[in-house]
């Protein structure tokens, strides 16, 4: 098996002012102290107007930051929209795209997915595309089903284990505090890896991070990352708090 450096992303998603700054700079405070340094790459995804502001406050660490979605497009007509472009250009390394908050309030479909994933390796960033059930989906039967479709619809061409990162997250456990059994995660994303290898190939499947999202807390990290194939978290609402955040990371020290 590739050892896979573990991911522990924050999705600050519309939450977050200037203010928030402090919360970077607590952060890296728990960073600087931390002995053994978590292994693991550490990203904050803020709301896109005050990104800069907070890599400026992060002061050249090694902390990560993202975008949330981006358009296709590298520029023009789209009133409100952001491309890939004008991220890296404000210091981000990765975007998320794909997320089933981005599927459900603005009808994403897998082709348009696929396409800003495609946009995200254009501007030379790493896309985290995000999959996942809802809870008709599990009832029903169908997880693996609907993961396997969504991979094959929103993976764009020259996908590698590079440039893109998988993000699993069960819809009904967005911010419910709900969450899959180890057993049920381990189920999931060993049926993702599999997916992985039939599109890209066993070696570069293997080299591939695939996170594990929805209701990612200090009291659950440590089960969850220990999971096998989860290779690290896509975190929302305890990504706002640094103590919080920090206490996940902790699964990696
Ligand atoms: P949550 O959100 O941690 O608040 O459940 C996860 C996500 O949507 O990425």
């Amino acid at each position: 098996m590739a050892s896979r450096r573990a991911l522990v992303a924050g999705n600050w998603k519309m939450n977050g002012l200037k203010g928030s700054k402090a919360e970077i700079t607590a952060l890296l405070k728990h960073w600087d102290k931390a002995n053994p340094k978590p292994k693991c790459d550490i990203l904050i995804c803020p709301p896109a107007l005050i990104l800069e502001r907070l890599k400026l406050a992060a002061n050249g660490s090694r902390l990560k930051f993202g975008g949330q979605d981006c358009h296709a497009n590298p520029s023009g007509a789209h009133t409100g929209d952001i491309s890939a472009e004008m991220f890296k250009d404000a210091g981000a390394a990765f975007v998320i795209v794909g997320h089933s908050e981005r599927r459900a309030d603005h009808n994403e479909s897998n082709d348009q997915v696929q396409a800003k994933a495609q946009a995200v390796h254009r501007a030379g960033l790493i896309a985290i595309i995000c999959i996942g059930e809802t809870q008709a989906e599990r009832k029903a039967g169908n997880t693996i089903k609907i993961v396997n479709a969504q991979i094959k619809g929103s993976l764009p061409k020259g996908v590698t284990a590079k440039n893109t990162v998988i993000a699993y997250e069960p819809v009904w456990a967005i911010g419910t505090g709900l969450t899959p059994t180890v057993q049920d995660v381990e189920k999931v994303h060993s049926a993702i890896r599999k997916q992985l290898t039939k599109l890209m190939g066993g070696d570069e499947a293997d080299k591939m991070r695939i996170l594990y999202g929805g209701s990612v807390k200090p009291a659950n990290a440590g089960e969850l990352m220990a999971a096998s194939d989860v290779d690290g978290a896509l975190v929302g609402g305890a990504s706002l708090k640094a103590k919080d955040f920090w206490g996940i990371i902790q699964a990696y020290t």
